[in-house]
């Protein structure tokens, strides 16, 4: 299984790359304030889709840009087409897809697929991660106040705002460096080959985060929502990092926690 979603994600990586080229030229609306989808986001999606469904008929989908289909199977592939849309459509190259294969509820399968490195990350539940083909782990550093984190601030949807800036003034203060690159699912595989310490951020969706979920627990890391439980899908509040980092970084970001977030919005 994972070596047809592999093959899915290499095509859609063929057409980013092929528009890439030509940013310039690329048709886009507009969904909401600040989020944008191209022809190039449908047109990678609809080539994982079909290839996916070529091999398992029966299987479900659930993509960003074509919601669901048949949501009632066993077998449901989470998609994200194009990860980092914006970055893509200013040039500015971190961007990657990501699928993930959820069996009866369970993660199983994950791919994340950076094209413009050439960076295949990949995991099966219970037989470890890997950045192609070869074994990746989280790092093993102890202290927050040395560790890099990587995480995603509200640019669309300004309703946790005030809480994610007490999170983020906080973080500043008590790590050595924060970066925000602009994809959630590179963000979480950098932290499962250890680029990164830890990664956080709110207000997700199910697609941004299954796969690259499932690379970081494959690597021996922690994913959680901000209370440390396992309903990060389910709320799209996500922490996660190497075990030691993973305990202080929800001490620094608890007490910013609200109602509001403690909401599922993915169910
Ligand atoms: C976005 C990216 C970004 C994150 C956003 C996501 P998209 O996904 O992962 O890093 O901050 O919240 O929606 O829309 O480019 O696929
Ligand atoms: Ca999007
Ligand atoms: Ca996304
Ligand atoms: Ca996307």
């Amino acid at each position: 299984m994972l070596s047809i979603a592999v093959k899915a994600a290499r095509e859609a990586g063929r057409i980013i790359n092929r528009a890439s080229q030509d940013v310039g030229s690329i048709a886009i609306q507009t969904k909401t304030y600040n989020d944008f989808v191209s022809e190039v986001d449908r047109s990678a999606e609809q080539a994982i889709i079909d290839i996916l469904k070529d091999a398992y008929p029966d299987h479900g989908f659930w993509g960003e840009e074509s919601g669901h289909e048949n949501h009632e199977a066993d077998n449901i592939w989470i998609i994200d087409p194009l990860d980092g849309t914006t970055n893509f459509l200013h040039g500015f190259p971190q961007y990657c897809i990501s699928i993930a294969l959820q069996q009866k509820g369970v993660l199983t399968q994950a791919v994340i697929y950076d094209p413009v490195r050439n960076d295949l990350f990949t995991a099966t539940k219970g037989r470890g991660a890997f950045l192609n083909d070869k074994r990746i782990r989280v790092t093993n550093r102890s202290k927050l106040q040395d560790s890099l984190i990587a995480t995603g601030f509200p640019y669309r949807d300004f309703t946790h705002l005030d809480a994610y800036l007490g999170m983020f003034k906080d973080m500043i203060k008590k790590t050595t460096g924060i970066r925000r690159p602009g994809s959630a699912a590179l963000d979480l595989a950098y932290v499962a080959v250890g680029w990164v310490d830890g990664f956080f951020e709110i207000n997700l969706s199910a697609w941004d985060i299954a796969a690259g979920g499932l690379i970081v627990q494959e690597a021996g890391g922690i994913v959680g929502d901000f209370e440390g439980n396992e309903s990060w899908i389910e709320t799209g509040n996500i922490v996660a990092a190497n075990p030691k980092v993973f305990a202080q970084m929800l001490q620094v970001l608890n007490p910013h926690l609200t109602p509001a977030l403690k909401t599922p919005k993915n169910a």
